[in-house]
C-alpha cells in the first residue's frame, strides 16, 4: 500500500493512445464522466503501432503508462486497441506488481467483449483491427471467455488507419478498401460487428451501410466509458475523486498539429498541450 498511501495526490485518471484516435474515448468520458481531472497521452511521434512488434508495442506502453503514473494517475485507460490486445495481460501480471502494486491499467478489449457477451442475439461477432490487434487473437480469447459458443471471426483493417488520418473518411478509395475488409465478414453472416481501434468509429457510418443493418456495430467509445464508471464506483480505495472537469493533453510530437486535430476531434477547445520525450 505504500505507493497509494505516500501519494495522496495521484486522483487523476490517464487515458493512453498510440496517437489521437483515443480521443474518440476521452470524448465519451467527458461527456458521461465529466467530473474528473483526466491526463491524455498520445505517442504521436511513434504512430502507429499496429505495425509494430509485439516487443515494442510492450516496450512503449510501460513508457506511457509509467509517464501518465508519474503525473498522477492511479489509474490509466488504455484507449488504444493495439497496446491493449499486446501489452495489457503481461503489463498486468508482471510489471504492475512488480513496480506500481497499488495502481491499476485498464484496456478497451474486455468491456468491449463483456457488452458483446450478454447481448444473447449476438451469437457470430466480426472483429476488425490493426494487424497487431488481430494477430493477439486477444478478443477471440476475451469472448471465448465469456461464452466459449460464441463464434468470433477477426479481420485485419491495416490500411484504415493511415487512410483515416489522411482524412479520406468519405473518399471512393476508403469505401472499395472497406468493402474488401468486410466481404468476408458478411459471407460468415455475423451478427454484430466489433471496431477494434480507436480510429473506426469515424468510419462508422460507412461501415454500416456496407455490412448491413442486421449487425449492430457497437458504440465502442460508450461501452467503455460505462464501464469505467461502474470500476470508479466498485474501486474508492485507487482515491480517484471527482474533481472540476479538467483535461490536461501531452504528445511525444508537435504539439500545434495535435492541438489542430485534437479540437477537430473533441469539438472543443484545448488551452495547453505540452511536448514531451518518452
Ligand atoms: N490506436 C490504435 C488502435 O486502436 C490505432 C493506431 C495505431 O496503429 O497505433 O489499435
Amino acid at each position: 500500500m505504500l505507493d497509494l498511501l505516500n501519494n495522496k495526490k495521484n486522483n487523476l485518471i490517464g487515458v493512453f493512445d498510440s496517437g489521437l484516435g483515443g480521443l474518440s474515448v476521452l470524448k465519451k468520458f467527458l461527456k458521461k464522466l465529466p467530473n474528473y481531472h483526466y491526463i491524455y497521452l498520445g505517442d504521436t511521434a511513434r504512430v502507429p503501432y499496429g505495425d509494430k512488434s509485439p516487443e515494442i508495442i510492450y516496450s512503449y506502453t510501460i513508457q506511457a503508462v509509467e509517464f501518465l503514473f508519474k503525473k498522477g494517475c492511479n489509474l490509466v485507460i488504455i484507449a488504444c486497441n493495439t497496446a491493449s490486445a499486446q501489452a495489457l495481460r503481461k503489463l498486468q501480471q508482471e510489471w504492475l506488481p512488480n513496480n506500481y502494486p497499488n495502481r491499476r491499467v485498464l484496456g478497451v478489449i474486455k468491456p468491449l467483449a463483456e457488452a458483446i457477451a450478454e447481448n444473447t442475439d449476438n451469437k457470430k461477432i466480426g472483429v476488425i483491427g490493426t494487424n497487431a490487434t488481430i494477430n493477439s487473437g486477444a478478443y477471440t480469447r476475451e469472448i471465448k471467455e465469456l461464452n466459449p459458443k460464441l463464434k468470433v471471426y477477426e479481420q485485419a483493417a491495416p490500411l484504415l488507419v493511415p487512410l483515416i488520418e489522411e482524412g479520406r473518411i468519405n473518399s471512393p478509395e476508403t469505401k472499395i478498401i472497406l468493402k474488401s475488409y468486410l466481404a468476408p465478414l458478411k459471407a460468415k453472416k455475423i451478427n454484430s460487428l466489433i471496431l477494434a481501434c480507436t480510429h473506426y468509429p469515424y468510419l462508422q457510418k460507412e461501415i454500416q451501410k456496407i455490412i448491413g443493418k442486421v449487425v449492430i456495430v457497437p458504440d465502442t467509445g460508450d461501452i467503455i466509458a460505462i464501464s469505467l464508471k461502474d470500476y470508479l464506483k466498485r474501486h474508492p480505495e485507487l482515491n480517484i475523486v471527482s474533481a472540476k472537469a479538467a483535461c490536461d493533453f501531452y504528445t511525444s510530437d508537435n504539439p500545434k498539429s495535435f492541438k489542430d486535430l485534437a479540437e477537430r476531434f473533441l469539438e472543443k477547445r484545448i488551452k495547453s498541450i505540452s511536448r514531451i520525450e518518452l
